[in-house]
């Protein structure tokens, strides 16, 4: 049958260019640590920096939210309404962020996937001018495919670049402006108030998405969009926030509209109360996060320095996220296999993630870590320079 055949060859094709993926099954004994093929390792490739997943704060609110308003959320939210605990969660989202409004969706993928077809229908839909980020996420492809508009990509955070691009193509005709705060590969943040201003200069609207940067930068980690009151902000919350989850963040007229018009928010059912639960937990957490914030930045900068020692280039990071640069799609894979040998999980990332010939290691670092965790795979990294 020639689906069959099409399958195994595209797995064999993968296998051969060292590009095939596995999901692994592990588990999770805490914060800290993932059990995988019965070994014990120091996890420093989620995206739980600050070990949120697995506080008890949040674990008690999402059993209290099922125990109070059951296990599944029963329909989309526009058919059965909307839980009062939801609306008051969203209001709590928009203090948090220092927006009017926010509305919650299940994935951050949903999200981008669904909210920017929906706000290009307001400027030609597939005819409007989106200027992206070359390094943008999959989910911002994946919005702008889904409205059919051709993407106007520029250099990774060359603003000059984006200006250039934006006379030439846009000149003061409504546009859009795509980028994340912090790039999910490379740890390095975007000039969100320079963005701004590029936006207000040139009629565009500035869409951030803050997936990596909400919970652990900006104002008791509000995140970077602060810097661009403008803009339209979508965050996660299944990294720092420790749920599961995602946002937009913005002015009350922009939610009523997504509320109308976005399509991946009107047909989806709701996401399920044990997320929304753990959420509300996080929130409150988040203004005494301080020090674990802080302690994320400091050890960022000492992982970079350590890698830097070793002749491996981190690229632009300043954040939680420190890009190894390998090369190869083997040598990066080799690079993980020597880690988990000394008891560190750091996954290979290989294209299409991140570009041809730039293979890496992505550590992500977790204010959960122990000094002995971290002390360990400061140690250990010596081990893929070699
Ligand atoms: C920048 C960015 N945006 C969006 C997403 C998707 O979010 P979610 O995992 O909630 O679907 C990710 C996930 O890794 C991401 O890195």
């Amino acid at each position: 049958m020639w689906f069959e055949k099409a399958l195994v060859a595209t797995l064999t094709r993968l296998d051969a260019e060292h590009r095939r993926r596995r999901i692994r099954p592990v588990a999770i004994p805490g914060p800290r640590l993932v059990l995988a093929d019965g070994r014990s390792l120091i996890d420093v490739s989620s995206n739980d920096y600050l070990g949120l997943s697995q506080h008890p704060a949040l674990k008690a609110r999402a059993i209290d939210w099922v125990k109070r308003f059951g296990a599944g959320a029963r329909a989309a939210r526009l058919v059965t309404g909307t839980l009062e605990a939801v609306s008051e969660l969203e209001a709590k989202l928009a203090a948090f962020k220092g927006t009017e409004a926010t509305l919650i969706f299940n994935a951050g993928y949903q999200a981008n996937a669904a909210v920017l077809p929906a706000l290009f229908e307001l400027a030609g839909g597939r005819d409007a001018l989106v200027f992206t980020d070359k390094l943008n996420h999959a989910s911002l492809h994946a919005g702008c495919a889904t409205a059919g508009v051709k993407e106007i990509r520029f250099r990774h955070n060359d603003l000059a670049h984006l200006e250039e691009l934006l006379t030439q193509h846009a000149a003061g005709k409504p546009a859009f402006i795509v980028t994340e705060t912090v790039f999910s590969m490379d740890g390095d943040r975007a000039d969100v108030a320079a963005l701004d201003a590029i936006a207000h200069r040139h009629n565009a609207v500035l869409y951030l998405d803050e997936a990596h940067a909400t919970g652990v930068l900006g104002p008791g980690g509000a995140g970077l969009g602060v810097n661009a009151p403008g803009a339209v902000i979508m965050g996660t919350l299944g990294k720092a926030m420790g749920s599961a989850g995602a946002y937009i963040a913005g002015s009350q007229p922009l939610i009523d509209f997504l509320v109308n018009r976005c399509a991946g928010f009107i047909y989806s059912t709701a996401p399920a109360p044990a997320a929304c639960g753990a959420v509300d937990a996080a929130l409150d957490l988040m203004p005494t996060l301080d020090a674990e914030r802080a302690l994320l930045a400091e050890r960022g900068l000492r992982l970079r320095q350590r890698l830097g020692e070793l002749g491996i280039d981190t690229l632009a990071s300043s954040t939680q996220i420190v890009p190894a640069i390998l090369g190869s799609e083997e040598r990066a894979l080799a690079a993980q296999k020597k880690l988990e040998e000394r008891g560190v999980l750091a996954v290979a990332i290989r294209p299409p993630t991140v570009p041809e010939g730039a293979s890496r290691l992505r550590f992500s670092l977790s204010s959960a870590h122990s000094d002995i965790d971290f002390d360990l795979l400061l140690d250990a990294v010596g081990a893929i320079a070699a």
